[in-house]
């Protein structure tokens, strides 16, 4: 079974997958977390291009990159946990390319459907929970534990985060379009709700729809 989570940039995905994970490791289940980009040796070093690189990168080039670190992840250690009957939860898949590079970069939606198709080797998850938050709110969290001013502009940013305020509300309104057309996969919450209220939705929504 194939979890995956998205959500912009500070939208809370790595606490609720950390919550998951322990509540299915105490039901016994074998689980496998993985985040995108990355999770092999080639996808790490593919991950470090892609947010640690000062200067621009085109938006095919983009493309491109995350697409090869998810060929790779794919291949080596998603489909053998797959089939060899392991949970995998995943931290970002196919949904960020179409968000991010489609609605955020502005790439050809057929373009990024054959790409995203070729570098999934067509694996589609068997759920999505969408974590919702406004661009700034989630800036404004991302910076409340430092005594950084708020900007889009800030050295601390990796290079998708330097992307702007624009960009990102393209991106969150890419992704709410996304689950409108997608009602069966997508599970929408929002995410300023208490981080126990959401892991209560998520595992009251996955024992709805996969009862064991
Ligand atoms: P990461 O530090 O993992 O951020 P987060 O905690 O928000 O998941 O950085 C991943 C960045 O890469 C994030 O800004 C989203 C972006 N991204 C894409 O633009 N396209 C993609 O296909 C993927 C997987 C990620």
């Amino acid at each position: 079974m194939l979890i995956t989570f998205e959500g912009i940039d500070g939208a809370g995905k790595s606490t609720q997958i950390k919550k998951l994970v322990s509540y299915l490791s105490s039901q016994k289940r074998e689980v496998v977390t993985l985040r995108e980009p990355g999770g092999t040796e080639v996808a790490e070093k593919i991950r470090a291009i892609l947010l640690e690189s000062k200067g621009e990168i085109s938006p095919i080039g983009e493309l491109l990159l995350f697409s090869a670190s998810r060929a790779e992840l794919v291949q080596e250690v998603i489909m053998p946990a797959i089939a060899a009957g392991k949970i995998v939860i995943l931290d970002r898949f196919f949904d960020s390319t179409t968000a991010y590079q489609g609605y955020g970069r502005g790439l050809d939606f057929t373009l990024l459907q054959s790409i995203i198709s070729i570098s999934t080797c067509g694996i589609v998850p068997d759920i999505t929970f969408y974590l919702d938050i406004e661009p700034e709110e989630a800036m404004r969290r991302k910076f409340s534990k430092t005594s950084i001013p708020l900007s889009f502009e800030h050295d601390e940013l990796d290079r998708m985060e330097r992307s702007g305020a624009k960009f990102y509300r393209n991106v969150r309104e890419g992704y709410l379009k996304m689950i409108l057309s997608n009602k069966e996969r997508f599970v929408s919450i929002n995410a300023l709700l208490p981080e126990a209220t959401i892991h209560s939705k998520i595992i009251e929504t996955l024992n709805e729809r996969f009862p064991s």
